[in-house]
């Protein structure tokens, strides 16, 4: 069992993770839209990743007793700019997401709530792995430069992403 702000809280993630698979599909389209088809596979791959993320929270929510709440999703942006522009998006969220997960995991050792502490812990690991594949891509993008040529190499590895069942 856990307390009701913790609840609230982990409810209140649940919904932010899946305004982040919302975003991710809407910079999926706009990708897909722009040509860039290895870009559009790779954000739709990190959407599906977030409704992972989803599944993991609707499911210690439940697992701990407590009830379920999901809210409106707001709706997120359809343009991007450039690929350089709409990577660096990705990772601002991300890093968003980061904090969000720092004030749980706060909010979990304040309560001396251990389960809810472990739990987060999967998450925390996820956020590093999300920051860096990210940065990773941007890193190359800003190598690679801002020509036709450089963009469609990248694009191209970008379309190896494949969607990776998660780590338990
Ligand atoms: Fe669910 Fe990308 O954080």
């Amino acid at each position: 069992m856990i307390s009701p702000e913790a609840s609230n809280a982990l409810n209140d993630h649940l919904n932010a993770e899946l305004f982040s698979s919302y975003l991710y599909l809407s910079m999926s389209a706009y990708a897909a839209h722009k040509g860039w088809k290895g870009a559009a596979s790779w954000l739709y791959v990190q959407a599906q990743e977030e409704m992972i993320h989803v599944q993991k929270m609707y499911a210690y929510i439940e697992d701990q007793d407590a009830r379920v709440i999901l809210e409106g999703i707001e709706k997120p942006p359809s343009d991007f700019g450039t690929m350089v522009e709409l990577f660096d998006a990705v990772l601002a969220h991300e890093r968003l997401v980061t904090g969000r997960i720092r004030d749980l995991m706060t909010h979990a050792l304040e309560e001396n709530d251990h389960a809810t502490e472990t739990f987060l812990q999967w998450f925390v690991t996820e956020q590093t792995e999300e920051e860096k594949s990210c940065k990773d891509v941007i890193d190359r993008l800003k190598l690679a430069g801002d020509t036709g040529l450089a963009i469609f190499m990248i694009d191209n590895e970008l379309a190896a992403r494949v969607l990776a069942p998660p780590a338990v």
